[in-house]
């Protein structure tokens, strides 16, 4: 199974560029750039990564983030992902970054696509990976904030696909939101959110009738409405789902109590992604791996969800043609 996935192409739809700093790379760059990190050793670090919650991760990741200064920082952190990527046999990646994060410490606009975009661009070249770039807006700030980073975006529109919406869930529901969506739609951004990973099925709804997305992130709570769930199955609005984050974040006890095979024969697309594969202990493969191993999931049912990452994705309908005539052809 680990070699049928690893020989799987594959597109990756939630991944957050900063949750895939490495604890080295963190070191390196603390000490290059003279940033304080709370931490003695690159052991150190690792044993910090015990989360309770999706806040207790937050606060970790949020403060690791403080490395990242330079575009070439930015560019060497999306470059290492890419090499990964390529490892992995990852052909086609959306990838969030989080504007905010880096704009409220004195980082300009510019700095952090500018790094992204030449690490991608240099993937296209060197790995033939395609790639799209998701701004996220953080939840816990305000409407006021999301609108003022809307507009730092709109000179690099031509690097930017979309927009999504991440950071603390619980009582930063969508309709917080709706004015800035609205207006990111009329600059023709794709759309995207978190919702239903801790937040329940309200926010999901929220997120589809107010935001109007195009796909959920994670979504995983859907379950606990049965018309949701007849409605996502019905539309076929997609789900990225990230098995690994789910368990170590506790918003799913362990993995064999995951919920993703069932959302699947459900007639659900979804999704597997790695989300933040830095801080959870894998990427798409192992995210992959442990849904084969855990919830015994068949050839078949792997084959179904990564050809759903390209069924998802915001490649063009000659792309993902392409893509399903090669997956139909894996079945013959
Ligand atoms: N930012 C990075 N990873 C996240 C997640 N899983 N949920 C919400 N915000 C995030
Ligand atoms: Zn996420």
């Amino acid at each position: 199974m680990k070699q049928f996935i690893q020989n799987l192409p594959k597109a990756e739809l939630h991944l957050h560029i900063e949750g895939t700093l490495e604890p080295e790379l963190m070191f390196k760059l603390a000490k290059k750039n003279h940033v304080v990190l709370p931490y003695n050793s690159i052991e150190e670090v690792r044993q910090a990564y015990h989360f309770t919650s999706l806040q207790s991760f937050l606060d970790i990741y949020y403060k690791g983030a403080a490395v990242l200064i330079e575009a070439s920082d930015f560019y060497d952190l999306t470059l290492a992902y890419l090499k990964k990527c390529h490892e992995q046999n990852i052909v086609h990646t959306e990838i969030f970054f989080d504007p905010q994060t880096h704009t409220d410490r004195g980082i300009a606009f510019e700095t952090v696509v500018t790094g992204i975009s030449e690490a991608l661009e240099e993937a296209k070249r060197r790995y033939n990976i395609s790639s799209f770039l998701i701004m996220s807006f953080l939840r816990h700030l305000s409407q006021g904030a999301a609108f003022e980073t809307l507009e730092a975006s709109l000179p690099f529109k031509d690097k930017i696909k979309g927009v999504g919406l991440d950071s603390s869930e619980l009582g930063n529901p969508p309709s917080k939101f709706k004015e800035v969506f609205q207006k990111a739609k009329e600059e023709g951004y794709e759309l995207v959110a978190h919702a239903g990973e801790e937040g329940d099925s309200r926010y999901i709804w929220e997120a589809i009738e107010l935001l109007d997305v195009r796909r959920i992130d994670h979504g995983i709570r859907c379950e606990e409405d049965e018309k949701l769930v007849a409605y996502l199955q019905k539309t076929q609005l997609p789900l990225t789902v990230c098995p690994l984050s789910n368990v170590k974040l506790k918003a799913v006890k362990e993995m064999g109590y995951h919920n993703i095979l069932k959302l699947l024969h459900r007639g659900l697309l979804v999704t597997v992604n790695s989300d933040d594969p830095a801080y959870f202990g894998g990427y798409l493969n192992e995210n992959l791996e442990a849904v084969a191993t855990s919830l015994q999931a068949t050839k078949e049912e792997i084959l179904q969800l990564v050809e759903n990452g390209f069924r998802a994705s915001f490649l063009s309908n000659h792309e993902i043609n392409k893509q399903k005539a090669y997956f139909a052809s894996m079945r013959s």
